[in-house]
């Protein structure tokens, strides 16, 4: 691109990025600055929309495989499926950054099998960054992609992908080598160039000692993690009260069930009543 005489380069550059999404580095900002940093998962284009202006980064979540899809948990999602929502939540928003899981099997091979999907992923949605899951022995594969243009947001504690690894989903912190383990893996991430990490299903100790630590600078998000984070996270489906079960770690905003079954049924006997549709829902 030719850079006319008069203008500076920053002004050049502003006509041709249009976009005000935030980025990765206005999350550490946030952190930065002391502001606690808000965020919700959504897959859908009009739920993305709605979550949009409230919050700083919206994740599509490879939780939508068991919310969505209705699978037993996180391993069978794949690639194309993350990609095919990213898109639509890319499409159904303007402000947030949008961040995307890297599903299980996309990254764990190589730091080189890491970078084309993840690539393939920032190219495809036009998202800003993803996130992956793991601790230390992922630092490299961290490191190598950020400094290959990839922000990466990292996930440690109760990590779903490691379910049949870890025997079920379990809260994590509680046994005496934890706390070390546990902050090690964030200064790991941390140090390795993640702009964030998600903290889930921790103990709130551990999850002090890690948020609190000088070496974690990335800024840490939490999912039953305590309000020690520097922000929070919940599955949108869950805080809506549309999900089956409530985990401990969350509060119901909203009781989205109810009134979606409400309105279903109340419609079912209108249909059945014949008092729908009525004149006013009939073309002439
Ligand atoms: O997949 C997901 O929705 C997540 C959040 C629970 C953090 O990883």
């Amino acid at each position: 691109m030719r850079v006319p005489d008069e203008l500076s380069e920053d002004q050049a550059m502003s006509q041709v990025v249009q976009s005000r999404r935030l980025r990765a580095i206005d999350i550490g900002k946030r952190k930065a600055e002391g502001r606690k940093i808000t965020a919700l998962t959504a897959y859908h284009a009009h739920t993305a929309g709605i979550v949009d202006p409230y919050c700083d980064f919206i994740l599509v979540g490879d939780s939508l495989g068991m919310v969505m899809h209705g699978m037993e948990s996180t391993i069978p999602v794949t690639l194309e499926m993350m990609i095919l929502q990213a898109q639509a939540v890319i499409r159904g928003t303007e402000k947030a950054l949008v961040v995307v899981d890297m599903p299980f099997g996309s990254y764990e091979a190589s730091r080189e099998q890491a970078f084309l999907n993840a690539s393939r992923v920032l190219k495809e949605t036009g998202a800003g960054a993803i996130k992956m899951e793991g601790g230390a022995h992922f630092a490299e594969t961290v490191a190598f992609l950020v400094q290959r243009g990839v922000p990466v947001m990292g996930h440690i504690g109760l990590t779903p992908q490691a379910v049949n690894t870890m025997g079920g989903f379990k809260v994590q912190g509680r046994l005496p080598d934890d706390e070390r383990r546990l902050l090690e893996d964030a200064r790991a991430i941390s140090e390795a160039g993640a702009f964030a990490i998600v903290l889930e299903g921790i103990v709130e100790p551990v999850a002090r000692a890690i948020a609190t630590s000088p070496r974690v600078t990335a800024a840490t998000i939490g999912i039953g993690a305590s309000a020690v984070c520097d922000g929070q996270i919940l599955v949108l489906e869950d805080m809506l009260g549309l999900s089956e079960r409530t985990p401990k770690f969350v509060r119901q905003f909203g009781s989205l069930r109810t009134h979606i079954e409400e309105a279903v049924k109340a419609y079912a006997e209108e249909v059945r009543a014949g008092r729908f549709p009525a004149e006013d829902h009939t073309y002439g």
